[in-house]
């Protein structure tokens, strides 16, 4: 790899050597290397994270749209979609707000960020058809596996996610017989999809939608109850949590993999090489779309996001619903 150091002029990717690979600059880059076909979501060599290999986590991990490539994930992703398109419009907001108004109100700081994280995964479990009394256990075990699964986990935390991936996999595979509107939508599109295995794909991405709305929504919420209390917010919350989006990104940054040599904006990466994007801070480029990223990887639950508000969607009806049921903003006009 070649390093680019202070003396030459600004880079589009910047190779720091006290980190691994490149990182981007600019919200320009990190679109170039979000939408760079060279580029994968898992180095080439090692698909599913040595760590998990041989557990029922690694088998999860395998199946999981976000964590694939090329024609499969195109399927995948496109049969994804459709089921939460579906599910968005039908009664999201009504039960968004009775999942909401089901969770003991948070009282300190430590139960409103188990709060922000548990709505998301609450809201998820009643559309799969999982009573209210599995909720809060549902809840500590989409947290352990976001922590299995992030770069990084150490082994304790990676033993006990993988034993909580094994967990909601049983969850799903029992809910089979009698799914909530979402994970029969799922199970719908993705028997049309004409992939194979869609048994063991429906089970691996519901749970996998647990862990994309929880790692999601949950910095969304928290950010939106903050900065509407500091600020004091009168208007709709819509608006404010559009605000708060531009303001800070959720997910910070994702990483891609290079799985041949290329000559990007201008930067020789090489196979192999790791690249972290940086999805937060980009205010100053004008509306921060990177926040739910961008190319053939973009979340799966944008599509409302900027153009229309927020109506219809998982991780709006999240927000919105956490802050008119939470003391000071339940009077919000939503
Ligand atoms: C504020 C809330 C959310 C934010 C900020 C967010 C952000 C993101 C980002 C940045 C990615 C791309 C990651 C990458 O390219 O490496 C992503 C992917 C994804 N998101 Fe979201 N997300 C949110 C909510 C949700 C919800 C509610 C769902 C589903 C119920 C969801 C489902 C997905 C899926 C399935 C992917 C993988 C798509 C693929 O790999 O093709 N997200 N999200």
């Amino acid at each position: 790899m070649t390093l680019h150091t202070h003396t030459q002029p600004d880079p589009a990717l910047h190779a720091d050597p006290a980190l691994p690979g490149w990182q981007t600059r600019s919200a320009e880059a990190a679109r170039a290397v979000l939408r760079c076909p060279a580029l994968r979501v898992r180095p080439l060599a090692e698909p599913v994270p040595a760590a998990l290999l041989g557990s029922e986590a690694g088998e999860l991990f395998a199946h999981l749209v976000r964590m694939q490539d090329g024609a499969a994930h195109a399927n995948l992703k496109a049969a994804i979609r459709q089921a939460l398109d579906n599910f968005e419009h039908a009664a999201l907001r009504e039960r968004t707000r009775h999942v909401a108004r089901q969770l003991p109100a948070p009282q300190t700081g430590d139960e409103l960020t188990a709060y922000c994280y548990h709505l998301p995964s609450a809201v998820l479990a009643d559309a799969f058809g999982l009573a209210p009394a599995h909720w809060p256990a549902i809840g500590q075990e989409v947290l352990a596996m976001l922590r299995c699964i992030a770069p990084g986990g150490l082994p304790a935390e990676i033993a006990a996610g993988a034993r909580a991936a094994s967990q909601l996999m049983q969850r799903i595979r029992q809910q089979l017989d009698h799914p909530g509107p979402l994970l029969q939508t799922l199970a719908q599109t993705l028997e049309r999809s004409g992939l194979a295995n869609t048994t063991t794909l429906l089970v691996a991405n519901a749970v996998g939608l647990w862990f994309q709305a929880c790692e999601g929504c949950a910095g969304l919420i928290g950010q939106s109850l903050l900065q509407a209390e500091q600020q004091q917010w009168q208007g709709q919350s819509r608006d404010w949590i559009r605000q708060a989006l531009h303001v800070q990104a959720p997910i910070q940054n994702t990483r891609r993999f290079a799985a041949e040599p290329v000559n990007l904006l201008g930067c020789p990466v090489q196979a192999g090489d790791t690249l972290l994007i940086t999805l937060a801070g980009h205010t100053a480029d004008g509306p921060n779309d990177l926040a739910f990223g961008d190319g053939v990887h973009a979340c799966c639950n944008r599509k409302h996001n900027f153009a229309a508000g927020w109506k219809h969607n998982l991780a709006g009806e999240c927000c919105m619903g956490s802050l008119c049921l939470s003391g000071p903003f339940k009077s919000l006009d939503t």
